[in-house]
């Protein structure tokens, strides 16, 4: 397969749509109530559940999406480039996942019974164990300030492309 020049509508959309909900997830996250031994899921926490299932359903449907539409790295990139920007994209999805099936082992740990945003009901991937709920919570936390540093990098990248190279590679991930 030859792999295209450009990011399609379809990458480009799953790219934003992603943005979106993170950053929606992450201030839920940051703001809902502390949990204690037997808290029930209130809003927030059915809300942040919701959401990070509905990311964990994109990233792999994307993961799916770019292994069988591969688009090449820009051409008038370095090679260092090349590789540090193929390198954060990787672990951009292996974060995500990461952040994601550890929250959704943690709400199953805990025993609960939730519902996809008030609509469907949440199938968990085990049932309760508190020691377990315990390791996992510290890994969900170790996964997502992970990311966040990553998002940073990606971020900071980005900027300097569209800043200091003043090249296209902004362009690539912007509609048109
Ligand atoms: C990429 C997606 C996700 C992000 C960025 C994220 C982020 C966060 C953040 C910032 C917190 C607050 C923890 C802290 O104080 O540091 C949190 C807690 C929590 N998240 Fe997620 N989360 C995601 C996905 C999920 C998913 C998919 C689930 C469950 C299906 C989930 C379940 C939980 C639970 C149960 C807590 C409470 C843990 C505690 O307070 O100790 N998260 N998450
Ligand atoms: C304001 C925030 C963001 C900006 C400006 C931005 C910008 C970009 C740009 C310009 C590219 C194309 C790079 C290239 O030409 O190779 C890209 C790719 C990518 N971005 Fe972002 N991004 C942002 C946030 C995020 C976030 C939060 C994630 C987290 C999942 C993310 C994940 C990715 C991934 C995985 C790729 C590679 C796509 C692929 O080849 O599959 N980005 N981003």
């Amino acid at each position: 397969m030859t792999d295209r020049l450009q990011y399609g509508t379809t990458a480009k959309v799953f790219h934003w749509l992603i943005v979106a909900l993170l950053l929606v997830q992450y201030p839920i996250g940051w703001l809902m109530p502390d949990l204690h031994r037997n808290t029930k899921p209130g809003a927030p926490m059915i809300f942040h559940i919701s959401f990070g299932i509905t990311i964990l359903l994109l990233i792999v449907l994307r993961f799916v999406w770019r292994l069988t539409h591969p688009v090449a790295p820009e051409r008038s990139l370095p090679p260092w480039q090349r590789l540090s920007s193929e390198a954060v994209h990787w672990l951009l999805y292996v974060l995500v996942l990461a952040t994601t099936v550890t929250g959704w082992l943690f709400a199953s740990f805990r025993g609960w019974a939730v519902s996809f945003f008030y609509l469907l009901p949440m199938p968990m991937l085990s049932s309760g164990n508190d020691a377990a709920g315990k390791t996992i919570d510290g890994l969900h936390q170790a996964s997502e300030w992970a990311l966040l540093v990553v998002i940073g990098i990606h971020v900071a990248a980005a900027l300097a492309h569209l800043f200091i190279y003043r090249d296209r590679i902004m362009q690539r991930m912007l509609p048109g």
